[in-house]
């Protein structure tokens, strides 16, 4: 029995209500990618992160379609009967035929089939071309087109009115699927991309307006204690440092608490990710923190996937030995404390002398010497199948980052996505991204880029750019977002090298920032979390699904067209005079880097935003004029 559903996406602090009342009928949705329960990148993640609220709207009609892949369907799926005798039927048929189209129902229920880039887009052609009675919307994520012109060496934004597109396409051999890719995003009667700056490249590129922008969002946690993901970030952390004290083994000449870590991550596109841009500002990093003598070392991880042969020997033996040194400590202090006890039982102090034997000394020079290196710890974890030729291995020689004493900037390129079953670092990639300091994403091409917003709802800054989609979004709905720890890199109106200095100028800032600095803005960056929550983005897809079924079939639905976007902006943050509440420890110890100060100073902070009732800016529209410098205010207040 088809309930009638309508949804109201609820309003979050600060952010507007959104009511859309809308009938669904009797009306079944089906979404298809490749990339339902199948990760390859960013798609994933809208799929995966969205399933909970469209569910919420489409109940037992909802249905995700996606490649069948034995490994990820032992993983991800759980096995069910469908209970829909209509969808039983088709299914048995399929199965029987071999994937045949069968449509059996009398009383078929109004479909809506929502179909994800060019791979799935066939299906949605096909549904046209045979005149089924279908409502449709085509989702594109990217132009293949734009995605191949940025990877070459084209001024694409300033050209992109220029391209003659079928030419540009055969040149690269993409025309076949460039052509369903255009076919599927006319046929649909909703198309929709996933920001403005790709709207405007799908206008041009192939030749369709989207008719909504469909901005990716989050499933956002909220904690009890809302300075627990601070304590996340602390104890991420520590395994991070975990893994480096085995991987720089023999090396460990820095201060891992004066350590910054900074990554990368994401579909191994070279140019388009801005791992060039990254590379080159860490080679100036390391220049201007070595010039400076600072006392900071820079540790940047390079997360993405390319052909590898496993991990290397070089790196499992780092942290072979690393676990070798830790036993050795855990049993002489073992033995230590037995004889400590042993000497207080019978009312002693202990000779300290003799609480280490000759045996004990054998154990640990073995130790250290296990722990003796002739070569410099590697930048690869893994054994890399194209070494000669891979871009970032080439740039890294190039620009002459080894590893050494004298660098201030070392670098870890993990060609593999992060897994918590990996013998080497045995963290997924949430965690991994809360223990790290700043997340550095300086895409050229980038229609949106879940990896910041992924930063940001853990509280972790990021850099993106204004060619990105979520770094246009962030600048259209934050007064100062560099405030709040999204940096956004100017790559639209500046040249490379340009770029490279602003980055370069970002992470030496960022560099400089004392501990209660970060965590001052690690406190504001989660506070953007809730712009980013489908509760409040998926506004968009729902518009979007509305008015394909209201197209599709205008005797039975409509549509009134709203809209859902909010013209909210979150203020900049103003210094705020110090509160008794707020101000410093007086303790005479009290120095930047002690860990107990600084969680009785989060604790603090939370306790005074509750008293101000200061969690969240309630001014839409408010833009700042007072011209305050760009800095964090090293006040005692969090700047709110
Ligand atoms: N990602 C992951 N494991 C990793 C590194 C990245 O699952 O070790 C995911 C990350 O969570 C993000 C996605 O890869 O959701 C990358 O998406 P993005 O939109 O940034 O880029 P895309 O690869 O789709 O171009
Ligand atoms: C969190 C924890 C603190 C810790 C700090 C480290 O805020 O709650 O206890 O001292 O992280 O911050 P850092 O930026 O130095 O990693
Ligand atoms: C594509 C884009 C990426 C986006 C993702 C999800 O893979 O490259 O920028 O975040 O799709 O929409």
């Amino acid at each position: 029995m088809p309930l009638p559903r309508s949804l109201s996406v609820t309003s979050l602090s600060g952010l507007d209500d959104w009511t859309e009342e809308f009938d669904l009928g009797d009306a079944v949705l089906f979404e298809i990618a490749w990339e339902v329960a199948n990760k390859v990148g960013g798609i994933y993640t809208v799929i995966q992160t969205k399933a909970r609220l469209t569910s919420e709207e489409w109940g037992e009609n909802y249905f995700l379609v996606g490649p069948y892949m034995e490994n990820s369907v032992r993983t991800q799926v759980e096995l069910i009967e469908p209970t829909n005798p209509a969808l039983k039927r088709t299914i048995d048929n399929m199965n029987s035929s071999g994937c045949k189209y069968a449509a059996q129902c009398e009383e078929p229920p109004h479909i809506l089939a929502h179909f994800h880039e060019w791979l799935a887009g066939l299906g949605l052609v096909l549904c046209r071309q045979r005149q089924l009675p279908v409502a449709t919307i085509f989702t594109t994520h990217a132009t293949l087109l734009g995605r191949y012109l940025c990877a070459g060496s084209v001024d694409f934004y300033n050209n992109l009115h220029k391209f003659n597109v079928d030419k540009e396409a055969g040149d690269r051999q993409i025309y076949h699927r460039y052509c369903l890719e255009r076919a599927a995003a006319h046929c649909a009667h909703v198309f929709t991309t996933v920001s403005h700056i790709t709207a405007i490249e799908a206008e041009h590129l192939l030749k369709r307006k989207p008719d909504v922008v469909t901005p990716n969002g989050l499933n956002v946690k909220k904690f009890s204690a809302s300075h627990e993901f601070q304590n996340l970030h602390a104890h991420s952390k520590a395994r991070i440092q975990e893994f480096i004290r085995g991987h720089f083994y023999g090396h460990l000449d820095f201060n891992l608490d004066k350590s910054v870590f900074l990554f990368i991550a994401g579909r191994y596109e070279f140019s388009n990710k801005g791992a060039d841009v990254f590379l080159e500002a860490l080679a100036r990093l390391n220049y201007l923190l070595r010039v400076n003598h600072s006392e900071v070392t820079v540790i940047a991880f390079f997360i993405m996937p390319a052909r590898t042969n496993n991990f290397n020997i070089e790196t499992l033996k780092g942290q072979a030995v690393r676990k070798q040194l830790w036993d050795t400590a855990q049993t002489v202090k073992e033995k230590f404390g037995k004889k400590l006890y042993e000497s207080l039982l019978v009312g002693q102090l202990p000779d300290v002398s003799k609480m280490l034997d000759k045996e004990d000394f054998t154990m640990m020079k073995r130790a250290i010497f296990s722990a003796q290196r002739q070569c410099l710890p590697p930048i690869c974890t893994h054994n890399m199948l194209d070494d000669s030729s891979d871009p970032i291995l080439n740039c890294l020689r190039r620009i002459g980052l080894f590893n050494s004493s004298s660098d201030r900037v070392k670098v870890i390129f993990h060609p593999e996505f992060l897994s918590s079953t990996s013998p080497l670092l045995p963290m997924d990639y949430e965690e991994f991204v809360r223990g790290c300091h700043l997340g550095v994403f300086p895409s050229y091409y980038e229609p949106w880029g879940y990896t910041p917003a992924e930063c940001t709802v853990m509280g972790i800054p990021s850099v993106s750019t204004n060619l990105s989609g979520f770094g246009c979004f962030m600048e259209e709905h934050i007064a100062d977002p560099s405030a709040y720890g999204v940096y956004i890199l100017d790559r639209r109106y500046r040249s490379v090298d340009e770029s490279c200095s602003q980055l370069t100028s970002f992470l030496l800032q960022f560099c400089q920032q004392s501990r209660r600095q970060r965590i001052i803005q690690r406190n504001r960056t989660e506070r953007l979390s809730d712009l980013l929550d489908w509760r409040y983005l998926g506004r968009y897809y729902i518009s979007a699904r509305h008015m394909a079924l209201a197209k599709a079939f205008p005797e039975s639905y409509y549509y009134e067209p709203q809209d859902p976007s909010s013209g909210f902006r979150y203020p900049r943050p103003a210094s705020v005079p110090p509160s008794p509440a707020l101000s410093r420890h007086s303790s005479p110890h009290h120095s930047d880097d002690n860990d107990d100060d600084d969680e009785r100073y989060n604790e603090d902070l939370e306790a005074e935003k509750d008293r101000l009732n200061i969690r969240q800016p309630h001014s839409p529209q408010y833009r700042d004029k007072s011209g305050l410098p760009d800095a964090i205010p090293v006040s005692d207040g969090d700047g709110t």
